[in-house]
């Protein structure tokens, strides 16, 4: 308290934050940033960062997961997620919550009309991205997951520059096509010196339903000869499952209601040796 002329006491008003130091105090009680990124869309980046999620927290991790596909959110859908995020009393915004371990942050969440479309320039992404670290209330946590959208635009950059620990997971299909841009993704994070901790291969192959014949959809062996190229470990081969999508637009958890399948199976197993590696 300062005591103006008049005697009468002024409180003083705490300095502004700074959202660059909000950041970092946000980020210095997570643990491990993972971000999920592709060259292309519709590889299952979003697929892939839920499933790695809910794997995660059934391990018995904290996790988060943060949207920062600015111009197409699909995490609060694939979840589940309705509601809006709303400030709490330490005026942060509270995360939304999946389960006891999984907690979710999305532009979609902020938005009163889910169908706008959001139009931003680079620096305002830039600003999202670092409000939704910076000023949300995460918590302490095992893994911040974080769900970019394809390519090596704003949004992943904005990530390496903003939390420059992150490592990142790169996603892809077998197809060749794919496989070129996964590595314009290789070279975005030796670039931005993001370590990668390996390669997911999604879509491997669809498991016949009849007979239990695995068939190879969009080629084979592809995730494996780039990974083998780079020097990237791979870390799974997920197997096309048409309930993935029936889940993932449902909004539930595809390994809650398929707990035996094989695509469970390995999101399990990428989650623990993401777990041995980090
Ligand atoms: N392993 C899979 N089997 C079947 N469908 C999948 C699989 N992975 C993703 N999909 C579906 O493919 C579409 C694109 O996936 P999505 O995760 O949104 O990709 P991205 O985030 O890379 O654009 C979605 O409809 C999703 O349900
Ligand atoms: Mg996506
Ligand atoms: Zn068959």
């Amino acid at each position: 308290m300062k005591n103006a002329p008049n005697g009468v006491g002024i409180k003083e008003q705490p300095p502004e934050p700074n959202p660059d130091e909000q950041a970092k105090q946000s980020l210095s009680k997570i643990k491990n940033k993972i971000i999920v990124m592709s060259g292309k869309g519709g590889v299952g980046k979003s697929s892939v960062s839920v499933n790695l999620a809910i794997s995660m927290a059934e391990k018995g991790f904290d996790v988060g997961l943060m949207d920062v596909d600015i111009h197409g959110p699909d995490i609060p859908r694939m979840l589940g997620l309705t509601g809006m995020m709303a400030a709490n009393a330490n005026k942060k915004l509270d995360p939304m919550r999946f389960s006891d371990r999984l907690t979710a942050v999305s532009i979609e969440s902020l938005m009163t009309n889910k169908d706008d479309a959001v139009i931003w320039r680079g620096p305002m992404k830039h600003g999202a991205i670092r409000q939704f670290v910076g000023d949300v209330e995460w918590g302490n946590l095992d893994y911040l997951i974080i769900d970019s959208p394809p390519g090596t635009g704003d949004e992943p950059l904005t990530v390496a520059q903003l939390i420059p620990d992150a490592r990142a997971i790169i996603v892809t299909t077998p197809q060749e096509v794919a496989l070129a841009d996964v590595r314009k993704s290789i070279n975005f994070c030796k670039t931005v010196k993001i370590e990668i901790l390996g390669l997911v291969e999604n879509m491997s192959s669809y498991i016949c339903p009849h007979c239990g014949e695995a068939v190879d959809l969009f080629g084979s062996g592809g995730g494996e000869r780039t990974a083998l190229l780079a020097g990237l470990k791979l870390l799974g081969r997920i197997p096309f499952d048409p309930n993935i999508v029936k889940c993932g637009d449902a909004g539930i958890s595809y390994q809650e209601q398929y707990a035996d399948a094989p695509a469970t199976r390995v999101f399990g197993e990428i989650a623990s040796q993401i777990s041995c590696a980090t």
